[in-house]
């Protein structure tokens, strides 16, 4: 593990040591809640970090202190040259990770066998191939299912996301949490969010309490509350006697800011030191300037907001305006 000293924090004492990088903006699904139906206006190609340009980056990173680095997109797959990046940012000294849709998981197997990635996170809202064509406006079901087994063979720490939305996929809660029963996986089920261009509205939104009540009435004591770990989003939990488990990320309900230790770079370079800020500090043309890279770092994580970049209560949240004035999912990377 990596022994320098963590030297980005916030004014608010939060180290922070988790970059999350987004390789892209385009993705080969539509899912509902990420992406605008008419899809995102992509800029030309030199706007967006090129692969020597992630890897320098990644690298001033690591040299603050970050121990673990995550790709994300879009989806990070579609990337052409995404084999040569994972195969580079691998011999860096950071856990490196991966959130995907999981379609193209076969064709990179070997890549992340080879590399040493061990951790990876597949979206994955329904368990109903019709439900899930609805949702992802893509017919992708079987593939995504049959790449979810074959990182379950082999030996990979396999987290799915489900985004819970009201009358949507709410009612696959207990299939999703008996999926656990044989397989060892981790299902998150995660509280919709408001984004540019997702017709989010607080009623569509499943909360924790709702979640964990539902399965207090099917499971009763068999419902075991896990510890979680210091920077985890979610709040993890078991049924007894089952091989995998399950948790829930409470962005709306109940946020976790106090100890979050991520950092986010855009496709296009630019950090956001919350999901939800829409201030940015453009990292990728600093780096083409010759300018210096780590104090610009270190300077928009000192200013990063408390909650939720402002938004404090659940009012602010609520508020429309809000969300217009961030970016779309598919363009910030979760
Ligand atoms: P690990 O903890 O490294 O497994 O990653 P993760 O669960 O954060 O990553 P993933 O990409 O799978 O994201 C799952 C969900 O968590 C997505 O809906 C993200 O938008 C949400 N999420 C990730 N990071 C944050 C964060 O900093 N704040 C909030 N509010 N939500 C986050
Ligand atoms: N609310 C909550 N989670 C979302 N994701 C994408 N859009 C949203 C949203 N509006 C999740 C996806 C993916 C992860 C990176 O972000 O499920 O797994
Ligand atoms: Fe693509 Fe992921 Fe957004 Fe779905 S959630 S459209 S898979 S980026």
């Amino acid at each position: 593990m990596n022994k320098q000293q963590i030297n980005i924090i916030d004014s608010f004492g939060r180290e922070h040591d988790y970059l999350r990088i987004s390789l892209t903006e385009r993705c080969n699904l539509r899912c509902m809640y990420c992406m605008p139906e008419e899809g995102v206006h992509l800029k030309e190609n030199s706007k967006y970090m090129s692969k020597d340009e992630i890897l320098l980056l990644a690298n001033s990173f690591v040299k603050l202190g970050v121990k673990k680095i995550r790709l994300t997109g879009g989806e990070p797959l579609v990337r052409k040259d995404v084999a040569e990046i994972i195969s580079e940012l691998a011999k860096l000294d950071v856990e490196l990770a991966i959130t995907t849709n999981g379609i193209l998981i076969d064709k990179y197997l070997n890549i992340f066998i080879d590399s040493g990635l061990k951790s990876i996170n597949v979206s994955l809202d329904s368990l109903k191939k019709g439900k899930f064509k609805e949702l992802t406006r893509r017919n992708y079901f079987d593939k995504v299912m049959s790449n979810i087994e074959l990182l379950i063979e082999n030996n990979f720490h396999v987290k799915l996301n489900a985004v819970l939305i009201k009358d949507e996929n709410d009612d696959e809660l207990i299939d999703f949490i008996e999926f656990t029963k044989n397989k060892p996986v981790h299902f998150r089920f995660i509280e919709f969010m408001p984004f540019d261009g997702n017709s989010w509205d607080k009623s569509k939104i499943v909360s924790y309490d709702s979640i964990i009540k539902i399965a207090t009435e099917k499971y009763g004591k068999d419902l075991i509350r896990l510890t979680d770990k210091k920077n985890d989003t979610s709040k993890s939990y078991k049924i007894s006697g089952y091989l995998g488990t399950f948790a829930v990320i409470s962005s709306v309900t109940n946020p976790f800011c106090d100890s979050c230790n991520r950092i986010r770079l855009t496709a296009d370079g630019k950090i956001k030191n919350c999901l939800f800020s829409n201030s940015e500090t453009d990292l990728l043309s600093a780096l083409r300037q010759g300018e210096n890279i780590e104090s610009l770092i270190r300077k928009s994580i000192w200013d990063k907001k408390e909650i939720r970049a402002g938004m404090n209560t659940m009012e602010d949240f609520s508020d429309p305006a809000e969300h217009h004035k961030n970016r779309a999912m598919i363009s910030i990377g979760g």
